[in-house]
């Protein structure tokens, strides 16, 4: 295997871990929130973590297509209660995930796989939309 595609194997599982924290985070986060705007930022992180559960089978059997062996080490979510914690945390993450898919696009490129490289542009087009989303709730983009 070239060092280029081990690299890239390395960074799909992080992706792939990026994923899985995401989809812990707000099942967690979700189930805590109350009122009228906890019920609004409820909705939106039950909606958007179909998308993170898409995102995250996809990366384990790419990995697993690739050659590499998908790496399952999950973190315990931050104990916030709050809707403004959890959102400024899903936004921290949301930023991360987009800035991990812009590298690894850029990795599948270079290896020549335009497949892979489309469906990591596509997932940052998702984790933007995810973004826009929490900065919208929070009160517009922060600078
Ligand atoms: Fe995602
Ligand atoms: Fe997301």
């Amino acid at each position: 295997m070239s060092e280029a595609l081990t690299r890239l194997i390395e960074g799909l599982n992080r992706d792939l871990n990026a994923e899985l924290n995401t989809i812990l985070r707000y099942i967690r986060h979700a189930s805590v929130l109350k009122g009228l705007a906890g019920h609004e930022v409820r909705e939106l992180l039950q909606k958007e973590v179909m998308d993170e559960v898409k995102h995250a089978m996809y990366l384990a059997d790419k990995i697993v297509a690739l050659g590499g062996t998908p790496r399952v080490e999950p973190q315990a979510p931050a104990e916030v209660f709050d809707w403004r914690d959890v959102l400024e945390d899903a936004l921290r993450f949301e930023r991360e995930a987009i800035a991990g898919y812009r590298e690894r696009a850029a990795q599948a490129e270079a290896v020549g796989d335009v497949g892979l490289k489309a469906t990591l542009e596509a997932f940052a087009e998702d984790e933007t939309r995810h973004k826009d989303e929490s900065e919208r709730l929070l009160g517009g983009p922060a600078f």
